[in-house]
C-alpha cells in the first residue's frame, strides 16, 4: 500500500463510521511512539507474582499456573471463533484445532516445570499456605471443556444412568463430574474449595454451558456434511485434542501430584481436599469430547495404558 493508498483507506474507514477523519489525523500528529513495555504491560505482568511465603520456590509454582491460564485463554479463544462461525468449513475448523492441540501439547511437554522444578521440600512447605486455593477451581479450565462437548459427556461417571439426554442443562449440571473432587472423602460433604468455588463461578459456568450447548466443537463437528466429518484429517486433529485434553495432560498432572502428595511414602491431603488419587486419573471420569471417534475398545481402556 503506498502512502496515499493508506491515507485514503484511514479516511474511508472514518467516513464510514461517521467520525471526521482530520481529527483523527492530527491527533496522530501528538501521540507517542508506543514501546514493548507498554504494549506487552511488562511491569503489571512482573507485578502480579505474590507469594504468600519466603520461599523461593512459591514463584514458580504461581508463575506457571498463569502461564497455564494465559494458554487456557488462548484456547478458549478459538473455541469461541469456532463457534460464533456461522458456516463453518474444515478448512477453517482444521488449522484451528491444531492451534489449540499446540497449545495443551506445549502445556504437557512443559509439565516437568512443576513436577521436577520445584524442590520437594519447599513445596510442602508452601502448599500449605495456600489451603484450600487448588487449581480445581480454575474456571477457564472448566469452560474449555463446556465449549468443547455436550454437558451429557461431563456427567459424573457414576450418575450417566439415571441422567437422560433429555434432561434440563440445570438437572445435568447438577450432577456435573467436577462435583466428585470438591467432596470430602469421609464425610462426602462439600470441601470449602468447592463451595467457594461454586459461589464464585456457579452462575457463569451454567450460563456459559447455556451459551454453548448448540455451538460447542462437538455440535459444530457434527452438524458438517457428511463429506467434511468423514475427513481423516479433521478426524485425526479432533482425536489428537480429546486424547490431549482428557488423557495426556490429566496424567502429566495426575503423576506430578503424585510425586509432591505421596512424598516420603505418606499420602498427604491436597490443598483442596479431594479424594484426588481417585479424582485426577483420568481412567476413572472418563471424560471424551467426542466418543463417535473412539472405538468401544478404545474407550473402554480409555487412559489404561
Ligand atoms: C505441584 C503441582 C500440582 C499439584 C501437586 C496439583 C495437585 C492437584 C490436586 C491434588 C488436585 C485435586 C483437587 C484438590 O483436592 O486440590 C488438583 C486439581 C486440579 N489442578 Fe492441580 N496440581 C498441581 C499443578 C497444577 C497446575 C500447574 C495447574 C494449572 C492450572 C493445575 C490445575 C488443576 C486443575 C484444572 C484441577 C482440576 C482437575 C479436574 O477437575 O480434573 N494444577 N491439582
Amino acid at each position: 500500500m503506498t502512502n496515499d493508498e493508506a491515507t485514503e483507506a484511514v479516511i474511508r474507514k472514518f467516513k464510514s463510521v461517521k467520525q471526521n477523519p482530520d481529527v483523527y489525523l492530527e491527533g496522530l500528529m501528538y501521540s507517542k511512539p508506543i514501546t514493548y513495555w507498554d504494549y506487552i504491560q511488562v511491569d503489571t505482568l512482573l507485578s502480579l507474582q505474590k507469594t504468600r511465603t519466603e520461599l523461593p520456590d512459591e514463584e514458580i509454582f504461581i508463575m506457571y499456573h498463569q502461564v497455564t491460564e494465559l494458554y487456557f485463554k488462548m484456547i478458549l479463544s478459538e473455541l469461541k471463533q469456532i463457534s460464533n462461525h456461522s458456516y463453518l468449513r474444515k478448512s477453517f475448523l482444521i488449522p484451528r484445532i491444531q492451534r489449540i492441540n499446540r497449545y495443551v501439547g506445549a502445556l504437557t511437554m512443559t509439565f516437568d516445570i512443576m513436577s521436577d522444578g520445584m524442590e520437594v521440600e519447599q513445596y510442602l512447605k508452601f502448599r500449605n499456605a495456600l489451603t484450600p486455593a487448588s487449581g480445581f477451581q480454575s474456571a477457564q479450565y472448566r469452560m474449555i471443556e463446556l465449549c468443547c462437548t455436550d454437558l451429557d459427556q461431563l456427567i459424573d461417571a457414576r450418575d450417566r444412568k439415571i441422567v437422560s439426554k433429555t434432561d434440563t442443562l440445570e438437572k445435568k449440571f447438577a450432577h456435573i463430574y467436577w462435583l466428585a473432587g470438591g467432596k470430602h472423602p469421609k464425610t462426602g460433604d462439600k470441601t470449602v474449595t468447592l463451595s467457594l468455588f461454586e459461589e464464585k463461578y456457579n452462575k457463569l459456568l451454567l450460563d456459559h454451558a447455556n451459551q454453548y450447548a448448540e455451538t460447542n466443537l462437538r455440535k459444530k463437528y457434527t452438524s458438517l456434511p457428511k463429506s467434511e466429518r468423514l475427513d481423516e484429517e479433521l478426524i485425526d486433529a479432533l482425536r489428537e485434542l480429546d486424547r490431549k485434553i482428557n488423557i495426556e495432560w490429566p496424567l502429566v498432572h495426575y503423576n506430578t501430584a503424585k510425586k509432591y502428595l505421596v512424598a516420603k511414602g505418606e499420602t498427604q491431603k491436597a490443598t483442596g481436599g479431594s479424594d484426588w488419587e481417585r479424582y485426577l486419573h483420568p481412567m476413572y471420569q472418563k471424560r471424551i469430547f467426542f466418543p463417535e471417534l473412539w472405538s468401544k475398545e478404545e474407550i473402554e481402556n480409555w487412559a489404561k495404558k
